[in-house]
């Protein structure tokens, strides 16, 4: 790709991933990976990553994937690439001190950061390829960055679904504590302030506001299968199959409810109220946590041969 032709850089991802976001992100690294750990399993297992791979984890996060991919490639190594500076961060520290010496983390827009061609064998992701401005680009960057028959695998969501538990018990949270909260100071009640999806801090200035929904926008960018296909069109062989997982919002219903009003750390909510939120989780409260199910899509593609 030349320089001519490369996208502009998604300012305001960048700006969300580098701000609220992020920040919130990273300083609750520890939730997010048991959030989304359940998807490990499917992932691992179709990246297929042997000793002297060289891995790229695309949106690496905090690392828990890139750290996790470098202790299978014991004698080569994994790079986490990300567009936020307090997550990658969180990465190096959290590397440091697991020990790990064989993963690095690089910062870049993995739409056109200059990756070395043909310098990986395998491309990861735990749902970081939804926010790109220009999936296909950023795609043919990455597939670029594989050497010719170089494996990709990721998860990204499947579409919001009332009927999945997880999207209803959210869905059901944001409408109650809208309702809570437009109780207390006449706030309009509307359950997009406060989706726990990404949100921002409720008061927090609009620009935090309008980044965290396009944040929350892009996460279901990947949702179609059929756009999937379509922005893969460097690669060969995709293939994108359903994966059922659990995701854990908490140890208990209040510790969930704690860590949903984290995202809002401008309001207090009395304990009556914090209880009647509690009461959303309730269900789903488990000795191993709060657990909904819900469902990823697991692709696989590879990079032409010749
Ligand atoms: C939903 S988080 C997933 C993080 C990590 N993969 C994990 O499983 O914990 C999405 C990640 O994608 C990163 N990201 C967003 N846009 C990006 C871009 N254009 N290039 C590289 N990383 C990006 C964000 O900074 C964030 O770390």
């Amino acid at each position: 790709m030349t320089a001519a032709t490369k996208p502009a850089p998604d300012s305001s991802q960048a700006a969300a991933w580098n701000g609220p976001v992020g920040t919130h992100w990273a300083t609750h690294h520890d939730r997010y990976d048991a959030m989304l750990s359940g998807v490990n399993d499917a992932l691992f297992e179709a990246a297929a990553i042997s000793a002297r791979d060289r891995v790229l984890d695309i949106g690496c996060g905090a690392g828990a994937t890139t750290r996790i991919a470098a202790r299978l490639a014991a004698h080569g190594h994994a790079v986490g690439v990300d567009i936020s500076a307090p997550l990658l961060d969180r990465a190096r520290a959290n590397t440091a001190s697991d020990g790990i010496t064989n993963a690095a983390y690089e910062r870049g827009d993995a739409q056109i950061h200059p990756f070395p061609a043909a310098g990986y064998d395998i491309a990861i992701s735990r749902g970081g390829v939804m926010f790109f401005a220009d999936h296909a680009a950023a795609f043919t960057n990455i597939a670029r960055a594989l050497r010719p028959g170089g494996r990709l695998a990721f998860v990204c969501p499947q579409p919001a679904d009332r009927e999945s538990e997880e999207s209803r018990t959210l869905g059901l949270f944001a409408e109650l504590l809208a309702k809570l909260l437009a109780q207390d100071d006449g706030l309009d009640g509307n359950p997009a302030n406060v989706s726990p999806e990404t949100a921002s801090p409720q008061t927090a200035s609009p620009e935090a506001t309008s980044e965290a929904a396009a944040a929350r926008t892009a996460m279901a960018s990947l949702s179609d299968p059929a756009r999937i296909h379509k922005v893969l069109g460097a690669f060969e062989d995709v293939r994108v199959s359903p994966v059922p997982v659990e995701t854990v919002w908490g140890e208990t219903p209040a510790d969930a409810v704690d860590f949903l009003l984290s995202r809002t750390p401008d309001r207090t909510l009395d304990e009556r109220k914090r209880a009647t939120l509690e009461e959303v989780f309730r269900p789903y409260a488990t000795e191993r946590g709060v657990r909904m199910r819900a469902g990823v899509w697991l692709v696989t593609a590879v990079r032409p041969a010749a």
